[in-house]
């Protein structure tokens, strides 16, 4: 027994599995001869290449709208990217540097990985909820598999065959077992976490490693809302501890870090470096094999802005950080943990003013935030919803989505905001506890305008409203026969739906005083509530992948909030639909948007607000 113990650690050492990282989702990748850097510029809808170590450009692919990931293909030069926004994927000569192909895929591609092997491409796909198996060569979807809602981090782990794929938001870990494409283990974290965007594995032990926020939505405090945490996962079957949380913001003294985005186990898995491109710093970590604290706190090193990707090259000399608003990558030397090269990787495709405004909108620094744990992004990162409902002082609160908000002014499921400097008010709340953006001592009103009091509100502001709308994935081929009649329920006269849903963005909220408000029966059940019972027609557009509805979040599907949630027929008129009718509705309204609600909305002349 002990002589093969000995034979078996020496073959664990030795194996190449050691040499080689854990492929992981990621921005940015790097080839496995160490020659070649790729990273996605979501800004900038490209690909770039880096030749390394000369640390010099030699490629920028466009590639689409919003690519979220990038890996190379096994041990090759070829790259795949996912375009998350065109439900795309895009193959790429790393030699040749051009496209050499795409493929469409249902909606939202999100993280992607290559097998070792380079045969294997596993996505996975935000909306419905799937990774997909693609064969690297003939570029066919082999198989889809169904794995949990809204799953974005994938990571491929060859000591146990297996795909560890996280769902965004709830933090669980989902393993799939890449022969027979079932789930076979999964690991639950606490009621709030939220936003696990990225995953990784250790190379050679049994840990997965997850970056991830928890959403307290008790508490609208600065200090209480927004937790930083890595979670390690003991990817053993078995009794014991399973999955550990690590708080980051009690990681190193009382030191608070905001918005881990992203994690990277170093070659030998002796290091991890996770990036926060909220407080636009990392933490550089020994990687304890105790099975008890596992993670040990080496340094913090400050970052540029909007840190999203951290990498480390084969040969474990160098590890690279992206930060994304400043369209950099850096290198640093993982001996000494100092910059050794700065490489502008793209243009800044965005005006002054939105630049600015994206960079004040993911801070977690002043003048935004005064305790580092928050910015706007924890809460609508990118633009889309939490997924939570915030017990918020005026009531609960589900986050929306802000696509499409330059259309649906006034703001707020009360309209009690009617510009996006009105947050302010938020900045220099309890929640954020901010400086604030406005100099002097003005103090803002939410009657008065504050727009025009200060450049950098108006750039939050700006950019806040460039969020646009994507069109449903349910109406790619069109409406069905079963939208085509839930349209004609909508439209009735009888449903009424269209009286208050109305137009190109299905909403009457128009920036006129006095505001329209709707009392729809929904304004009782929450004994918090504190400006009901009227609200503001919310856009049906995008719905389909909102939930929970309703201002107070507790219709959990489309269904309840026809049905259940509108038993005498306040909320339009339901009651008298069958249930093939009702089903028909929803339907319809998963296919919103169908179309560009924008061209129809120039038409009518309906004007968007800018900032
Ligand atoms: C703790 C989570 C949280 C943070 C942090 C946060 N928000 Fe929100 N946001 C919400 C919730 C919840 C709502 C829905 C509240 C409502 O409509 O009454 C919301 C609504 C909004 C809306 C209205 C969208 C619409 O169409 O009605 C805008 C705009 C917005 N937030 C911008 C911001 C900005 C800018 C910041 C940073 C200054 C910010 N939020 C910080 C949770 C948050
Ligand atoms: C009298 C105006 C009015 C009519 C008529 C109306 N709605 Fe609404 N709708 C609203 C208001 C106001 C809300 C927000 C209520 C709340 O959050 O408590 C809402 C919310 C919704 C939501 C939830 C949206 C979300 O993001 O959570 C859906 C879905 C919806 N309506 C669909 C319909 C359908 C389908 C009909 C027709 C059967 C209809 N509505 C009729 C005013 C109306």
């Amino acid at each position: 027994m002990r002589a093969q113990a000995v034979v078996a650690l020496i073959a664990f050492v030795v194996t190449p599995q050691w040499l080689a990282a854990g492929t992981s989702n990621s921005l940015m990748d790097i080839s496995a001869d160490g020659t070649l850097l790729a990273c996605a510029n979501r800004d900038n809808g490209t690909v770039s290449l880096v030749d390394l170590p000369s640390h010099k450009v030699v490629g920028e692919i466009p590639v689409g709208h919003k690519p979220e990931g990038v890996s190379f293909i096994g041990d090759t030069h070829q790259l795949a990217a996912t375009v998350y926004a065109d439900d795309q994927i895009v193959f790429i000569d790393g030699d040749a540097r051009r496209e050499t192909g795409r493929i469409d895929v249902f909606d939202e591609p999100y993280g992607i990985v290559s097998s070792p092997d380079g045969t294997r491409l596993y996505v996975t796909l935000e909306y419905p909820g799937e990774v997909l198996e693609i064969d690297a060569q003939s570029r066919s979807v082999l198989r889809k598999l169904p794995v949990g809602k809204f799953v974005r981090g994938v990571a491929y782990s060859d000591r146990d065959r297996r795909l560890y794929v996280t769902e965004y938001h709830t933090g669980v870990v989902k393993a799939v077992d890449v022969e027979n494409g079932k789930v076979v283990d999964q690991w639950r974290g606490s009621r709030s976490d939220n936003l696990a965007r990225h995953v990784a594995s250790h190379p050679a032990r049994p840990k997965v490693y997850l970056p991830h926020i928890r959403s307290k939505v008790t508490v609208a405090h600065g200090a209480g809302s927004i937790f930083p945490y890595v979670s390690v996962i003991d990817s053993e079957p078995g009794e014991g501890r399973r999955r550990k949380p690590i708080a980051l913001d009690a990681f190193r003294g009382t030191f608070v870090v905001a918005n881990p985005w992203e994690l990277a186990v170093s070659p030998d898995a002796r290091r991890l470096y996770v990036v926060f491109a909220g407080t636009d710093d990392m933490y550089v970590c020994d990687v304890v094999d105790d099975d008890y604290r596992e993670l040990k706190y080496v340094k913090v090193n400050n970052l540029g802005k909007n840190p999203r990707a951290v990498r480390v090259a084969p040969d474990n000399e160098t590890f690279y950080v992206y930060n994304t608003l400043d369209f950099e990558v850096v290198a640093y030397d993982t001996e000494s943990l100092k910059p050794t090269a700065k490489i502008g990787v793209c243009q800044n495709p965005l005006s002054d003013e939105i630049w600015r405004g994206k960079v004040l909108f993911y801070s977690a620094l002043q003048p935004m935030v005064s305790r580092r744990w928050i910015s706007c992004a924890s809460c609508h990162p990118d633009g889309h919803s939490d997924g939570r409902t915030w017990h918020n002082p005026e009531g609960l609160r589900d986050t929306t989505a802000l696509f499409g908000m330059a259309w649906t002014h006034p703001i707020h499921w009360s309209a009690d905001r009617d510009e996006v400097q009105d947050f302010e008010h938020t900045i220099r709340s309890q929640l954020m506890q901010g400086r604030g953006l406005i100099d002097g001592d003005v103090h803002p009103s939410l009657e008065k305008p504050n727009r025009g009091l200060s450049r950098d509100l108006d750039a939050l502001a700006a950019y806040s409203n460039t969020h646009k709308f994507t069109l449903s994935p349910h109406a790619k081929q069109g409406l069905s026969e079963s939208a085509q009649r839930g349209r004609k329920v909508f439209f009735s006269e009888k449903t009424k739906c269209a009286q208050c849903h109305s137009g190109p963005f299905y909403t009457d909220s128009r920036l006129q005083q006095p505001f329209l408000l709707h009392d729809v029966g929904t304004g009782d059940d929450d004994p918090s509530e504190k400006m009901g019972p009227k609200y503001d027609t919310p856009t049906l557009l995008g719905i389909y992948r909102t939930a929970p509805y309703l201002h107070h979040g507790k219709a959990a599907t489309l269904k309840e909030v026809l049905t259940t949630h509108n038993e005498d027929d306040r909320h339009g008129r339901t009651s008298h639909l069958s249930e093939g009718e009702i089903d028909d509705l929803i339907e319809f309204l998963k296919c919103l948007p169908y179309e560009d609600p924008e061209i129809e909305a120039k038409k009518s002349g309906l004007k968007a607000v800018l900032n």
